[in-house]
């Protein structure tokens, strides 16, 4: 866009007088030109990710996440202070609220409820006894346990114990209820496509659940035994022929429902000698075993370890990536800016943002990813670029 195009000329102060009387009639007549937020794709700009947001009309609510960290250190003793408040109030958290959590807020939006544009994170405490009532909703949603053990979700009449590193899926569609019959305090974090469905305005919730309840009539009765996702869906390439593989109402979502920490690890150690991805290092992705599809139409999860003075190489996408630190420290470098992180740390990765990972710390790290990929190749819309050893950009979807 040239600079005279934005000079204030005569007509274009006629024209925004007429916006005065027009706005009333919910038009509004150009004087501005298009501008959006990311540009451009192509041309090398460097590590400066380009694009910012536009002035006037034609940037209004428009906005833009920022790369961000949160600190476990920082933000993990809310949970404390939360827990204490409902030891000793007369209602506690979670008979007002349903939940006892934090929501993280990107600094670049505004104080909505995201930490992207499609994903929303909040970070859960359940105190002994807790009970969060069993509902069904449209947005997919996850857990990410962080406490050693504890607490269960129920997912469609399947109990799912929850322990640290394991993945719990709540797909759309599916009945679910969660709570802490343990003893300790237990911590997760939930990452849902929420705010992708606020802005479809699709959004919706019920609490009417037709089955069997238990647990003062708020948890729904337990159908399958614990264990039931990897007794149906555990031997890899292999899957039963006798059960339909849509579990509860949701559309494209996986059939297992509890992804193990233990598993998970043993699988990124066995694979830790291999080469791996020069952007990524070694990665698993947790799939819907019956279509070989990411676990929800809109998200996609993945767990990598970095090996001790690994370095990735510099990426960027148009996908939005969340990132939980299970184990290890190092680094994540967004553009200009290094993000540290050590266990239990949080970070986010906007989309057109160069990035590279590196592990600065004696052991391996492991990361989980969350990343609104399949939402971008479902729209058409999925690129990544990398830089290879001499900085060249080089086209990996394109
Ligand atoms: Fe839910």
């Amino acid at each position: 866009m040239s600079e005279a195009k934005t000079l204030p000329s005569a007509a274009r102060e006629a024209m925004e007088r007429l916006n005065a009387e027009a706005g009333g009639l919910n038009i509004w007549l150009r004087t501005q030109a298009n501008a959006p937020a990311q540009r451009p794709w192509f041309k090398d700009g460097g590590l400066d990710p380009g694009g910012a947001l536009a002035a006037g009309r034609v940037g209004a609510n428009q906005m833009k996440a920022l790369p961000h960290r949160w600190r476990w250190r920082e933000i993990g003793p809310y949970l404390d202070r939360i827990a204490e408040i409902a030891r000793t109030a007369d209602v506690s958290p979670i008979e007002f609220a349903d939940r006892q959590q934090f929501l993280l807020t990107n600094p670049g939006l505004g104080g909505r409820l995201q930490v992207a544009a499609t994903i929303r994170c909040a970070v859960s405490i359940y105190l002994p006894g807790d009970v969060a009532p069993v509902h069904i909703h449209a947005p997919n949603a996850s857990r990410t346990i962080l406490s050693d053990n504890g607490g269960y979700t129920t997912i469609e009449g399947e109990r799912c114990e929850a322990t640290r590193g394991d993945l719990i899926l709540t797909p759309n569609g599916t009945w679910h209820d969660h709570g802490n019959d343990g003893s300790t305090p237990v911590v997760w974090a939930d990452i849902l496509d929420f705010p992708l469905l606020e802005f479809l305005d699709c959004n919706w919730i019920d609490e009417d659940f037709p089955g069997e309840r238990e647990g003062n009539a708020r948890a729904q009765k337990p159908s399958h035994a614990d264990g039931y996702s990897a007794k149906l869906y555990g031997a890899g390439g292999i899957v039963p022929a006798f059960v339909s593989h849509q579990r509860g109402i949701g559309h494209q979502t996986s059939p297992v429902f509890h992804y193990r920490g233990k598993a998970i690890r043993a699988a990124l150690a066995a694979l830790r000698d291999e080469a791996g991805d020069p952007y990524e290092g070694i990665t698993l992705k947790f799939v819907n075993p019956a279509t070989g599809a990411s676990v929800f139409p809109t998200l996609d999860y993945s767990a990598q370890l970095l090996r001790p003075g690994e370095e990735t190489r510099w990426k960027r996408e148009t996908a939005n990536v969340f990132y939980i630190v299970l184990e290890g420290q190092g680094a994540t470098e967004i553009g200009g800016d290094s993000f540290d992180w050590e266990e239990n740390d949080i970070f986010v990765v906007p989309n057109f943002r160069w990035r590279r990972h590196l592990n600065r710390g004696p052991k391996d790290a492991v990361l989980y990813a969350v990343s609104d990929l399949p939402l971008l190749e479902k729209i058409g819309q999925y690129r990544a670029q990398g830089r290879d050893p001499g900085d060249a950009v080089v086209q990996l979807v394109s």
